[in-house]
């Protein structure tokens, strides 16, 4: 009978000590706690968007889906810089010490589990952006992007030696792909001003593909060995027909290249430099990513004339493959 209730004791013990429920509540109690004393001194993590000159630093109101868990843990334990170059009210001319609050890894964690379910946003949704299908070429033509639509102006990233460049008056991005989550960014990309209205930051006036080179780009900015997507080792580049090229090839490309890629064909006329001599060219050996490049981003992006046209938009990624297949197994050069 004694033995029996020492065990109905221990079992007891175990449930409790097991029970997730219970530690939680502890956890949420310890995380509550901080964030109403300390953090909220100088963070919202309720209320609505609200123009910058009224905060004291970023809002956190949706931090639970706008960060990578590994980053936010090292910012809380103090390994990360600063973002604001300028301090994030760069209109104030004194500001918080620069050094932000240090916490130590376990509250860190506890505080950042209680984040990641609490400070929610229902209008971040999964983003319209596919990582696992982002190329090299398309992070490259978001890297044109970031300088030709201002972005540097505002934000700072390093270039190929290190070195910090681009204008300091918002957030750093050099490291931004550790960072941010895809869909949050993707979300805050679309309408900078529906979470800080006044920061300063504005609205691009770009189309859907080309938001998707921004926004891939920027989430790639600090990571080792980005994985790119390679479509010329895809199932659909396995799969090409040259049978079915050929007739792709009529349809889009004789009028420039001539029917039989001699750099005939009616539009060939006035052009300077003229469409490409298929015929004469050992377009066999000419690597896949560079085709698949010149033909679906155009000649620009590969250094020729923009007058050869980017088909990405126009042929289906079959008809792509198929018509690299049949100029790489008709034109041998001579
Ligand atoms: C004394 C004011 C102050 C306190 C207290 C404070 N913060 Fe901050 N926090 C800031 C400022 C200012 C920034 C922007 C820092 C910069 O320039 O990089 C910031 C940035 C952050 C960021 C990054 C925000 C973003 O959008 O990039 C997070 C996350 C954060 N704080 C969490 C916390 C948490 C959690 C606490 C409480 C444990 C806390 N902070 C306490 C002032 C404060
Ligand atoms: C005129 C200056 C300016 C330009 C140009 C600008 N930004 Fe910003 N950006 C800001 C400011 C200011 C913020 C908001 C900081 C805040 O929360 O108050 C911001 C916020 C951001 C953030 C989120 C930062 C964070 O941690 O909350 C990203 C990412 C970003 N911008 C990317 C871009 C990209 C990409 C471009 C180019 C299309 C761009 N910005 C152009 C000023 C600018
Ligand atoms: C509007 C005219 C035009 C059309 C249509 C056109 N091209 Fe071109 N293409 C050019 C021009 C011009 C060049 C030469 C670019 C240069 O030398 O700078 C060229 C060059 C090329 C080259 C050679 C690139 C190199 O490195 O030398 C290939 C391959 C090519 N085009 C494939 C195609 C394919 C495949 C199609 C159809 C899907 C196509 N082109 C349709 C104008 C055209």
């Amino acid at each position: 009978m004694g033995r029996l209730m020492v065990r109905g004791f221990a079992v007891l013990l175990f449930i409790l000590m097991s029970s997730p429920s219970v530690l939680w509540a502890g956890d949420d109690g310890f995380a509550e706690k901080i964030i109403n004393s300390q953090c909220k001194n100088c963070h919202r993590f309720e209320g609505k968007p609200k123009s910058k000159f009224d905060l004291k630093a970023p809002d956190l109101m949706w931090s639970g889906v706008k960060f990578q868990r590994p980053w936010l843990i090292r910012w809380l334990v103090g390994q990360e810089e600063n973002l604001y170059p300028n301090s994030y009210r760069w209109d104030k001319s004194f500001h918080f010490s620069r050094k932000h609050m240090i916490l130590t890894q376990e509250e860190a964690v506890v505080i950042a589990d209680y984040m990641e379910k609490t400070y929610l946003d229902p209008r971040v949704k999964k983003s319209f952006v596919d990582l696992s299908t982002f190329t090299e070429m398309e992070a490259s033509l978001g890297a044109d992007i970031f300088r030709e639509y201002s972005c540097l102006g505002c934000h700072q990233i390093k270039d190929d030696e290190g070195k910090s460049i681009g204008g300091p008056i918002s957030a750093n991005l050099h490291d931004a792909g550790n960072r941010y989550t895809l869909d949050w960014w993707s979300r805050f990309a679309e309408n900078p001003q529906d979470f800080t209205p006044h920061s300063g930051e504005y609205l691009a006036d770009i189309s859907a593909r080309k938001a998707r080179h921004i926004i891939g780009y920027v989430m790639t900015l600090g990571v080792k060995d980005f994985k790119f997507y390679e479509p010329w080792n895809s199932k659909t580049f396995k799969k090409a027909d040259a049978g079915r090229g050929a007739k792709v090839y009529k349809e889009y490309c004789v009028q420039c290249h001539g029917p039989e890629g001699k750099g005939d064909g009616p539009g060939a006329k006035g052009l300077d430099p003229k469409p490409a001599v298929h015929a004469d060219l050992p377009l066999s050996d000419y690597p896949a990513d560079y085709l698949y490049n010149l033909i679906y981003y155009g000649g620009k992006s590969v250094g020729k004339s923009p007058n050869m046209p980017d088909w990405g938009m126009t042929l289906p990624p079959q008809s792509l493959a198929d018509v690299i297949a049949y100029v790489r197994s008709t034109f041998k050069g001579n």
